[in-house]
């Protein structure tokens, strides 16, 4: 089987691209990642059966005899980050809706099956005292240009199934956290942070809420959808683990060993999420169960991953906080 994987450089394609190669030995990957500043080659050094195409998905063709080669698209390609499409949104809506649209195309043209990897903050955010979840019902209503860009590239995705006809799956998932995720990123800037004897920083009052799920689980229900899903749906991927990012923190901290009210309090980030909750029935109809549901065990794993791998995020890490000081965060 010829998998072709976008954004395979990136956290969670590479994690998906090791599971893959490692569970499946008659998968070839070839993962097409334009290598921006949230892709590291080193993510897939020393695996076998599979190839790195450094390579833009809004490139029609780059794109299109890529696809014309795969059995399977899995396509995880995008600028992923919230506080960054508040700074500059353009790249969002290259990668995320042009890229997406030119692998729909190449896709209808060659009949390949197509899955989808996009977020629950498609669906905005619930109130903390909201009995309901997000569903795949649940009504579109983004509010970051990150969260637009991908609301927008799965409404193309279902358009092209209903108007084309193509195989294609969908699925939103909540905040993964696990190796190889950019230290931009919440869990990994505050431990990296701690790694250096800096105080981690909380947006705000830190009482957001995100559903956090390991990543290993995020790609076993991938695999789950792309094997057993109903062609045209949309999946919600969550594991129940609702936490506030205060709550975060201070497990962080208490697994470093310091005093757990020993962070700062930053500028909150405009628009902010207040609370993202996913409601998994429709997956667990799939027989698909999560395999990490102990947090503090998983972030034990994640801050060992980070402590044994500093040579992976040690050259992000000055541009990194640079970044973050000038919108005082
Ligand atoms: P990431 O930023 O770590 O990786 C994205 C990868 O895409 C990088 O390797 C980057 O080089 C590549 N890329 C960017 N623009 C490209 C382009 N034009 N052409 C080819 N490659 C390009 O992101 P991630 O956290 O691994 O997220 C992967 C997918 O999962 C995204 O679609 C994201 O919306 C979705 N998602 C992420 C989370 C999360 O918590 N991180 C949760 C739900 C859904
Ligand atoms: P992030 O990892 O950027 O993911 P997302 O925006 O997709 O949820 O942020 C997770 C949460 O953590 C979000 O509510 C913002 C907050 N946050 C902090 O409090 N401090 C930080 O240093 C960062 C990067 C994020």
């Amino acid at each position: 089987m010829k998998i072709l994987v976008t954004g395979g450089a990136g956290f969670i394609g590479a994690n998906f691209v090791h599971t893959t190669v490692e569970e499946m030995p008659d998968a070839e990957v070839v993962v097409l990642d334009k290598l921006t500043y949230a892709g590291n080659p080193a993510s897939l050094a020393g695996l076998d059966r599979v190839t790195l195409i450094e390579g833009d998905i809004a490139d029609p063709d780059t794109v299109d005899p890529l696809v014309k080669d795969a059995d399977l698209v899995v396509h995880f390609a995008a600028e992923s980050h919230n506080d960054n499409s508040l700074n500059d949104p353009s790249p969002f809506i290259t990668t995320n809706l042009v890229g997406t649209f030119v692998l729909l195309e190449a896709v209808r043209k060659y009949g390949v099956r197509y899955h989808h990897i996009s977020t629950d903050e498609v669906y905005g955010d619930l109130e903390l005292d909201d009995p309901n979840k997000f569903t795949p019902t649940t009504p579109y209503n983004p509010s970051s240009p990150y969260s637009a860009s991908k609301a927008g590239s799965d409404h193309l995705v279902r358009a092209w199934v209903r108007s084309f006809g193509i195989a294609a799956t969908i699925s939103n998932c909540s905040n993964n956290y696990g190796p190889f995720q950019h230290i931009e990123k919440f869990i990994p800037r505050t431990v990296t942070n701690l790694i250096d004897g800096v105080k981690p920083r909380l947006y705000g009052a830190g009482l957001n809420v995100r559903d956090w799920i390991h990543v290993r689980d995020h790609n076993t229900a991938v695999w789950a959808i792309v094997n057993k899903g109903e062609i045209g749906k949309t999946y919600l991927i969550g594991a129940d683990g609702e936490l506030n990012n205060l709550q975060v923190v201070q497990m962080i901290l208490e697994e470093f060993g310091y005093d757990k009210n020993d962070f700062v309090h930053v500028n909150d980030r405009p628009g902010h999420d207040l609370r993202y909750a996913i409601d998994n029935s429709s997956l667990l109809e799939l027989g698909w169960e999560p395999q990490f549901e102990d947090f503090t065990a998983g972030l034990h794993d994640t801050v060992t991953w980070y402590r044994e791998n500093e040579d992976w995020w040690r050259p992000q890490k000055d541009a990194v906080e640079a970044k973050y000081a000038k919108t005082g965060q």
